[in-house]
């Protein structure tokens, strides 16, 4: 090495321990920037995409055509990024949340996932597996176009952790008209006493008065019942800390559960929901009661027409509340193709996106600027509801209870549907109350 060389490494030599001080002091700062949102000393943050994976359970029946129409529209803007559709069947993400449950444990997370807004998603929060996404909000102005109490479903310590593309209603009662009537029922019910006359008129008439499926469809109808009978006020107070559970108010909207159940159809258990809506399309069943992914699911999938094909109206007892529930989509951390994940966060985030996956969903949009003429009869009069009706939000369906509640409700539930013993069954769900509630 020649003297010159040498001497030109000393006079560098002091610059290194600085340069790597710079970095390192530029990384902390892009790991703790308030409000930064989504660092980009995430993994993944610089690196090229090769294609989006998103994980859904939306796979077919009333479930798969929104997507589908979002997976077009990003093909055709991202040619070198493909859409990798990471779906695992079953309703209400029965087994689809189990296998993510893996997938995340692993340090295996797709790009982006499906997680109710609520307590659902709060429990991925707490457990370290999402990033804020606060930049995508800031960068779209989606504060200004999603309702607040949306917004408060999917913050944790002031900050927001996912995109949601739609609003779904729990509490529908879908009717055949058809069939009610011919078994005499002249017009829909209102009122429980109306609901359970309608119900025998149905029974006589040879029909299965009310249709149901697997066990999450009996938890969905659970939580309507509970709805019907304590009201909202009531209902939400449930799932506060300190909730009374206890109560002669809970134990009618058991009973009236377990007489409901007397008018079911008894291979419930091996039916999805699509199987338990299609009785009523088919003219089996007079009534249902399911969210509103069953419009989709008449419309498109069963090309029946609203109003005559299949009606609706609130569950009895019901009306005034929206029973709630939100789709949204995360951003895991270690996503391996990340700057996908931004990008199609903030496109959900979208009017065109909103507005083109709702009218095929059965949803609404998450979005108060929604063009209403883009979508049909049912889902015109779910936006109007939306404007002006109370809120309650699903149990079914991720918003009030996390997965350890919702696992021990739907344990006890379990055993229920076998003994029918309404006593067993408030003492164990005052018990997962007590324990659950945070
Ligand atoms: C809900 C979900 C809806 C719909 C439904 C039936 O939990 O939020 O988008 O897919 O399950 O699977």
């Amino acid at each position: 090495m020649s003297e010159q060389t040498r001497q030109r490494r000393r006079r560098r030599a002091p610059r290194t321990p600085l340069l790597i001080a710079f970095l390192a002091l530029a990384a902390a700062v892009l790991v703790v920037l308030p409000g930064s949102g989504f660092a980009q000393s995430e993994p993944n943050a610089g690196q090229q995409a090769k294609q989006l994976a998103v994980f859904s359970w939306w796979t077919g029946g009333g479930e798969a055509h929104g997507l589908k129409k979002l997976i077009t529209i990003w093909n055709k803007n991202h040619p070198t990024v493909p859409f990798k559709n990471e779906t695992v069947a079953g309703g209400a993400g029965s087994n689809a949340k189990a296998v993510l449950a893996q997938r995340l444990a692993a340090k295996k997370p797709p790009d982006s996932f499906q997680g109710h807004a609520g307590a659902e998603l709060q429990d991925y929060i707490k457990a370290g597996q999402l990033e804020p996404v606060d930049s995508i909000w800031k960068k779209f102005k989606l504060r200004q176009v999603i309702p607040q109490q949306l917004i408060s479903q999917i913050t944790y310590k002031g900050k927001l952790y996912s995109v949601p593309v739609n609003i779904h209603r729990a509490n529908v009662l879908w009717y055949n008209p058809a069939v009610l009537k011919k078994a005499g029922i002249k017009s829909v019910p209102k009122t429980w006493a109306q609901f359970i006359a309608a119900l025998k008129k149905a029974k006589s008439a040879d029909v299965i008065p009310l249709a149901v499926g697997e066990q999450w469809t009996q938890m969905h109808l659970m939580e309507t019942v509970m709805l019907a009978t304590i009201g909202p006020g009531r209902y939400n107070a449930l799932w506060k800390k300190g909730g009374n559970w206890d109560n002669a108010g809970v134990k009618l909207v058991l009973n009236r559960y377990r007489d409901l159940l007397g008018y079911t159809n008894s291979d419930a258990a091996s039916l999805t929901w699509q199987d338990a809506s299609k009785l009523v399309s088919d003219g089996k069943a007079a009534f249902n009661i399911m969210g509103d992914w069953a419009d989709g699911y008449f419309r498109l999938d069963l090309k029946k027409k609203p109003k005559t094909g299949y009606g609706w109206a609130p569950v009895p007892g019901t009306t005034g509340t929206y029973l709630w529930l939100s789709d949204s989509f995360t951003l895991p951390k270690g996503a391996p193709n990340r700057s996908a994940a931004v990008e199609w966060l903030g496109f959900l985030g979208s009017k065109r996106a909103q507005d083109t996956f709702n009218p095929a969903k059965g949803s609404i949009p998450a979005r108060k600027d929604a063009n209403p003429k883009l979508y049909g009869t049912y889902l015109k009069w779910a936006l109007n509801q939306w404007k002006t009706n109370k809120l309650a939000g699903s149990l079914a369906h991720g918003v009030v209870a996390n997965n350890a509640w919702k696992t021990d409700i739907d344990t006890a539930l379990g055993l229920f549907l076998r003994s029918k013993d309404v006593d067993k069954f408030q003492d164990a769900l005052a018990t997962a109350a007590k324990r659950r509630a945070a």
